[in-house]
């Protein structure tokens, strides 16, 4: 086996992790075995992403090879909003971790801003060891941890983050109430994405460091002290993005890719725009 590259950790929480949307049920399970192989320990799952039992094959595939145990795992996934209702919550928890073949998740996220205290009973009966949200703005964040009956700080706000859309300011607020930012979409996603692989400043930084595209959006946010959890299924892609802890971008590289931000939202969810509690109405 290659040797693991150190991987620092954020709030507990191993800096890059493997996204798993869209990694479909064919080639989620080797995803993970290649991802474990080169690394890994961070998976980043939903309900909503259909793919949890291959996931959990490939999971189990590599403890039961014995190259990982399941205590080096940090294993995430997602309560969906159809599921908020308090009764359902455990339900939807022991649904992920059956499919996922585990005993308990490191991290359940609130995947839309939508009730939170069914999610704390999962800690208690040991189901979850920590919750956290996501998509939530800076105001739903702050209702939140104000709650005066609230149990479990979240410890991460998983969000939208990569050069378009640098979330200064709801970075700054999590950081201010101690709770970690976990980056999603850091590469500009696919079909609907941007073209932030291709970005000519992008490149040129790329080229200066003698690093991929992706590999700088990737160290970008590490720099930031955020959590990144680029999606990928291609073997050689799994391994490259988490090759992003041998070099350091400079500060005036870190300013211009902060400078290239055009507060683009690529995650709009559409469907939940005229929910009142829709996350993006306000600026952060
Ligand atoms: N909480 C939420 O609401 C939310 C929303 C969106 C995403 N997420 C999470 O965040 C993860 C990442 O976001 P994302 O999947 O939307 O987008 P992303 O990670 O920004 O981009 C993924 C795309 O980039 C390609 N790619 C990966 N590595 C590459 C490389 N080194 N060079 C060139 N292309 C590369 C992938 O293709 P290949 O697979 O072919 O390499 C895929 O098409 C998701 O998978 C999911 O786990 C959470």
């Amino acid at each position: 086996m290659e040797k693991v590259p150190a991987v620092g950790t954020i709030a507990k929480i191993p800096a890059v992790g493997l996204g798993t949307w869209k990694a479909s049920p064919g080639e989620a399970a080797e995803a993970v075995k290649v991802a474990i192989d080169a690394g890994y320990r961070h998976f980043d799952c939903a309900y909503l992403y259909h793919n949890e039992n291959e996931i959990g094959a490939g999971i189990r595939h590599k403890i039961k090879e014995g190259v990982v145990r399941r205590e080096d795992l940090f294993v995430v996934s997602k309560l969906w909003c159809t599921y908020h209702e308090p009764s359902l919550v455990k339900m939807a928890c022991k649904k992920s971790l059956k499919a996922l073949k585990l005993d308990y998740l490191d991290l359940y996220l609130m995947h839309w801003p939508m009730g939170f205290q069914a999610m704390e009973d999962l800690v208690i009966k040991g189901l979850v060891k920590d919750i956290g949200v996501s998509n939530f703005n800076h105001e739903q964040l702050e209702r939140l941890l104000n709650k005066p009956d609230l149990k479990f700080k979240p410890i991460t706000n998983q969000i939208e983050c990569h050069p378009y859309l640098t979330q200064k300011n709801l970075i700054r607020f999590c950081k201010a109430k101690d709770v970690s930012v976990t980056a999603y979409r850091s590469l500009g996603g696919s079909r609907e994405g941007t073209d932030l692989l291709n970005n000519p400043t992008i490149r040129r930084i790329a080229n200066h460091y003698n690093k991929s595209c992706a590999q700088i959006l990737i160290r970008f946010q590490i720099q930031r002290n955020l959590i990144v959890i680029p999606k990928s299924t291609n073997p050689k892609r799994i391994q490259e993005n988490i090759q992003v802890f041998d070099f350091e971008l400079t500060e005036n590289h870190m300013d211009e890719i902060m400078s290239l931000n055009r507060n683009l939202r690529l995650a709009t969810f559409p469907t939940t725009e005229s929910h009142k509690d829709y996350p993006f109405h306000i600026d952060f």
